[in-house]
């Protein structure tokens, strides 16, 4: 089968968003967050109340983290030190799902298993120290609905995950009664955060004049701090849970991903900008240029050593279809491929940004936009090629005579930092 050149042209027109229609993305989003502040039911996002506000930078202490959210799970203790300043004193991560070994997070998975694994990971990171007491700050990252700090209740499993028994659960419940069945009772778990949340409190903590956090990785979220919230005195983190954000202009490519997913309708913006959903998205398209009509495993670090390739006989391209899609492709088709690559990177960086400049727009006063950093933190913004640059060029034409005003910034392992911060401020 050879490469269909002028399919592949297609796609990438299927691919590519116009200037005018990212303006009304961004228009779109900064409309979902002002009618749901009063109607959530007219929104498509669900704004979901987090019950803290940014830190002082001054909490101090030891405390737990417990990182939950993707196919790795992390246990840190942390020691806040004030004036934005920590220490890691312990960490231990393991992932939740090896092939052919244990899958904790697939649909024959069942809560108390995965609850008593995170369990035992926490407890390692306690290097077997049953007595010290310790408050829990635990990064959650699923759409979670909570009437205070700590009682989250799970909403819907997202990026995949189908374990049984957690939908509709109060987490740090699930988690407190494994810790009980270990035997590990100096651990309380006092707040429970999104990581968007915990990126926010992180960044907040080191960094003034920081407002949105973001996940830009598997799963793609943003936080950010409302001043306004009906029934709160105070200004409050509100989860948005945009990854659901859909008054989108979706392609057919999206809407078969939709399809086939585990939950079909739901996280339609993830769906066309993560990592966990770029390289299905990639493996259909080229599918579709080699009239296969099967798609294939590609993953996000695929696309992203795909586009790293400045070589001139393109040999890593050609290695990386030949082994995820088993064809030969010739140096030709390769740049063919590396800009179908290309396109759908592009098409997610600048839909991102474009939610970005509808929050920041949202937060203006007097329509005034207020000079601040956006926090972001996840695999996709950090490491993927084109991703930041793209950014940059987005927030540029979106907004041109404010743009200097407003810049993304690398939290790097926020999920952590940002648990503890909110075990702090839990006291
Ligand atoms: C979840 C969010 C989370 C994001 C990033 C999404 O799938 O719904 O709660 O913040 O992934 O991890």
């Amino acid at each position: 089968m050879s490469l269909d050149k002028a399919k592949v042209q297609e796609l990438i027109q299927e691919f590519t968003v116009s200037q005018k229609d990212l303006e009304q993305t961004a228009v779109n989003f900064q409309k979902d967050i002002e009618v749901g502040l009063v109607d959530i039911s007219k929104s498509t996002m669900r704004l979901l109340k987090s019950y803290v506000g940014l830190p002082t930078g001054e909490e101090k202490g030891d405390f737990l983290a417990l990182d939950f959210g993707g196919t790795n799970v992390r246990a840190l203790r942390i020691r806040l030190l004030g004036a934005g300043k920590f220490e890691v004193l312990s960490k231990v991560a393991k992932p939740l799902y090896v092939p052919g070994q244990y899958d904790f997070i697939g649909p024959d998975a069942a809560a108390t298993d995965l609850f008593d694994f995170i369990a035992g990971i926490i407890d390692e990171a306690l290097a077997g120290d049953h007595t010290t007491p310790y408050k829990l700050g635990h990064t959650f990252s699923f759409p979670s609905s909570q009437t205070n700090l700590n009682n989250a209740r799970l909403i819907i499993w997202t990026k995949e995950f189908a374990t049984k028994g957690v939908e509709g659960e109060v987490v740090n419940d699930l988690l407190l009664e494994a810790l009980q069945r270990r035997g590990v009772g100096n651990v309380e778990p006092v707040a429970v955060i999104n990581d968007t949340v915990a990126v926010l409190l992180a960044a907040a903590y080191k960094q003034p004049d920081t407002y949105v956090g973001s996940i830009y990785a598997t799963g793609h979220n943003t936080c950010y701090l409302e001043p306004h919230v009906a029934g709160e005195d105070k200004p409050m983190i509100l989860n948005m849970e945009c990854g659901g954000f859909s008054r989108l202009q979706t392609n057919r490519l999206d809407d078969l991903l939709d399809k086939d997913s585990e939950k079909p309708g739901e996280q339609r913006l993830e769906k066309m900008v993560s990592g966990r959903y770029m390289g299905v998205l990639f493996g259909m398209a080229l599918g579709e240029a080699f009239g296969d009509k099967t798609g294939y495993g590609f993953t996000s670090i695929d696309m992203s050593n795909i586009v790293l390739d400045q070589s001139v006989d393109k040999s890593q391209v050609c290695a990386i279809v030949k082994a995820k899609a088993g064809q030969d492709i010739d140096v030709e088709e390769a740049e063919y491929v590396q800009k179908l690559v290309a396109a759908i990177i592009r098409r997610s960086a600048e839909l991102v940004t474009s939610t970005y400049v509808g929050i920041v727009r949202h937060l203006a006063e007097n329509g005034k936009i207020k000079k601040q950093h956006v926090a972001v933190d996840g695999s996709v913004y950090e490491k993927m090629p084109l991703v930041q640059d793209e950014m940059k060029k987005t927030l540029k034409a979106l907004l041109p005579d404010d743009y200097e005003k407003v810049d993304t910034m690398l939290e790097n392992g926020g999920s952590g930092l940002g648990a503890a911060i909110a075990a702090a401020m839990a006291e």
